[in-house]
This record gives structure tokens, sequence and C-alpha cells, in this order.
């Protein structure tokens, strides 16, 4: 069986780690049919910080093939990459095509392979916001109604796969791959010196302070939301230090809205954006962290950290039932009332969700090797026995 996974922008990487890796180990299980990995990127992030640095971190295998789209509107990112991603469908005939995440590679790689009657799996696959003024949001849709395998982090997921008339033997519950790379990666993160470097420790101890990540055009691209946000940044670092990692699209925009003086005066330091070891470090040991990115709500769970989003919805609600997460919008006064209720929350207990244990990838590729084996890819036989017997 040939797989192509497909990797575009930064959140992608994380995810197919570690699926490449579970592939590596069933090959080298005696008896096993090995599975070929054919890994594309799209290019959708290029800069050193957004993309290569992963790669580096962690251990992912140079691409096969670089698709090289870069940076554009919408429609105009979308279709340079199905547009190139149909020349590979074609030449290198995979057997499937594996796309993760909900970024516009995820979607536009899977309409590409669906029209070239090539199986694609889409693994977090059922997240929904029910906002479909977030371009993820149409992506996720989109990806799930043509996918012909749907690999889910929990059972809100599924149902809201149901809800659609996803029928079930398209729907494997299998847990959350970003954890298998977080979990993998821990311990190595404790070795990063990000903390000396930006003076965050106290002798031996961690000192207090939140970290802060931004990028969604909700709030960076509106001039109002983005100066709301960076007011209420501006009133908590009086009591907290801010560390804020600035996504490109965020600096060009506070360049462009000219809020850089409004937080760089005071007690918040901007960065580069970091490599993952560095970040995973910042966000283990913070107080809290402020974001709108969808991932890093699911790490902060698993961390145990408070974490306030900075949007009216989230497609993961399972991390504000059984994590540490709390949505407080863009508003100035709503977000500084969470960052008190964030300071309550140190030391509260917290629940690990079902299958987050850092096997999702394991289960993955034994529902793919299953589906191989009993032909399923190329039939679409019987899949009903193959999910049943991954639990
Ligand atoms: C994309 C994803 C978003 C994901 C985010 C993580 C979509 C629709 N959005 O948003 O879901 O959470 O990645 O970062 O797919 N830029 C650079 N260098 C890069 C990449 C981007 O400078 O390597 C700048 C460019 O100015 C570009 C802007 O960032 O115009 C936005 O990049 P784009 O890929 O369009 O979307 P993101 O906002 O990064």
């Amino acid at each position: 069986m040939k797989i192509a996974h497909v990797v575009g922008a930064r959140p992608n990487f994380m995810k197919v780690a570690p699926m490449l890796e579970a592939i590596e180990r069933h090959n080298g299980r005696p008896g096993q049919e090995g599975i070929q990995s054919l890994l594309v990127h799209t290019g959708q992030h290029y800069d050193y910080a957004m993309s290569q640095s992963f790669f580096d971190e962690l251990g992912l295998p140079r691409p096969d093939i670089n698709l090289e789209v870069g940076s554009g509107s919408h429609a105009v990112q979308t279709a340079k990459i199905m547009t190139a991603f149909e020349e590979v469908v074609l030449r290198e005939r995979p057997d499937l095509v594996l796309v993760v995440g909900d970024v516009n590679s995820t979607m536009a790689c899977a309409i590409t392979a669906k029209k070239l009657q090539t199986a694609v799996a889409h693994v977090e696959a059922g997240l929904r916001s029910g906002d479909m003024s977030m371009p993820e949001e149409v992506n996720r849709k989109v990806t799930d109604a043509i996918a012909d395998y749907c690999f889910t982090t929990d059972r809100i997921a599924d149902a809201n796969l149901g809800v659609e008339g996803v029928p079930n033997d398209r729907i494997f519950f299998v847990g959350n791959v970003m954890i298998d790379t977080l979990l993998t990666h821990l311990e190595r993160a404790r070795r990063s010196t990000i903390l000396q470097t930006l003076s965050l420790r106290d002798g031996d101890q961690p000192r207090s302070y939140a970290v802060v990540t931004l990028h969604r055009p909700s709030n960076v691209d509106d001039p109002r939301a983005l100066r709301e946000i960076c007011e209420a940044l501006k009133t908590a670092a009086r009591r907290l230090p801010i560390i804020f990692p600035c996504h490109p699209r965020t600096r060009e925009r506070l360049e462009a809205f000219e809020l850089v003086s409004m937080i760089t005066d005071g007690n918040i330091t901007m960065t580069a954006p970091l490599g993952y070891l560095d970040f995973l470090q910042l966000n283990a040991h913070a107080t809290m962290i402020l974001t709108d990115s969808g991932g890093i709500q699911e790490e902060a769970t698993i961390l145990g950290v408070p974490c306030l989003t900075l949007r009216e919805n989230t497609e993961r609600p399972i991390t504000i039932t059984q994590g540490t997460n709390r949505l407080v919008g863009n508003r100035k006064e709503i977000i500084l009332a969470g960052i008190e209720w964030a300071r309550r929350q140190a030391g509260q207990r917290i629940s690990r969700p079902e299958k987050w244990d850092g096997k999702a990838a394991e289960r993955i590729v034994e529902v793919l090797a299953g589906l191989a084996r009993s032909g399923a890819l190329r039939s679409g036989g019987d899949r009903q026995a193959i999910r049943q017997s991954v639990g």
C-alpha cells in the first residue's frame, strides 16, 4: 500500500510525524505487508520558522515532493495546490491520500484525490465550531463530506459526523495524533533553554508568565478587534509578564495598524515564531495561555495549563468540558475577567480525554493496514468489521 501524506501549514507537521513513525514501526514487524509513505509538502507555509524548523525538531524526513505554492488568497492558494497535487496523484498513483487538520492544503488535496478516484483519509475529522465564517470550518466540512475514512479525536466529533450523514462505517475514533507528538517530545522539551533566554527563571523556579498566540483573521485582520486585544494585554501585563511569539500574519497586521508600540512598551516580549520544543517548554511552565489557535487548546489541556481562547466558539469543546479551556472572545473586559479566572485555576485537577494517550497514530495504522489486507481500500469492502476490530 502506498500512502501520500499531505502537509502544508505549521499545525500539520506535528500531526503527520507520529503517522510516519507508526508506519515505520508497522513495517519493522515481521509478517506485515509494508506500507510505503510519500510525503508531500504543499508549501503553504514556507518560512524556516513556520516549516523547516519543525522538520528538523520532529525528525520528519525531507518531503519527497514540495509543491511550493506559497501564500495567496484562499482561491489562489487552493487552486494552486489542486493543480500541482493533481499531477502528483496522477504520477505517483497512491492507494490512499492522507490529510490532517483543517487548513487549505487539507481540503484542496482531499478534493483533488477524490476526483481522481483515490481513497481519502482525514485525520482529525468531525471537529465543528458551527462558525462558517472561519475558513477552517469550510475546509473541515468539505473534507469530511468526501473522505472515505474519518479518524476522530473524540466522541463529539463522531456525533457531528453522524448528524451530517456520514455513515458509521466511515468513522474511526482513534484519539489525538497531535497529543502523540506532545507526549513523545515532552521530555526532550525540558532541555530547551527558552526559559533562561527569556529570563523566565528565578533560580531553579520558573516565574509566573502568560503565553499569547494570535493569528485568526477574526482577531488580527480587524483593526478594532486587534486594538481591543492589545489593550487587554497591555493592562494584564502590568501584573503578569507576557511572552508573545508572533505569527507572520499578526506581525504584519500589528505594523499596518500601528499597534506594535502599544504592546512592546512594557512587560510584553514579542518573539519570532518559536520552534516546537521551545514552544512546548514555554507552554508547559506557563501560568496561563491566551490563544486563538485550535491545537494549543488541546495541548494546554494535556499540560494542565489554564487556557483562555480568544474566540466566541471552539471546534474542540472537549477541552472545556474535560480540560482547562475557557472561551473569552476578543473584548477587553471579558479577557481580563478570564485572566482572573485562570489565576484561580492553578493546581486544579484535570482529566485526560479518552484515547489522548500517545497511541492514536498506532490505531490509525492498524485500521489502514486492515483495510489494505481486506482489499477494502480499492473496493470499498467490509470496513465495519475492521472498525470494530480497533474498538
Ligand atoms: C494557516 C491556516 C490556519 C492555521 C495556521 C497556522 C488556512 C485557511 N489557515 O493560517 O488554519 O491555524 O495556518 O499558522 O489554511 N506567512 C509567512 N510565512 C509563512 C506562512 C505565512 O510570512 O511561512 C504569512 C504570509 O504573509 C501569509 C500569511 O502569513 O499571507 C497567512 O498565511 P496563510 O497560510 O494564508 O494562513 P495562516 O494565517 O498562516
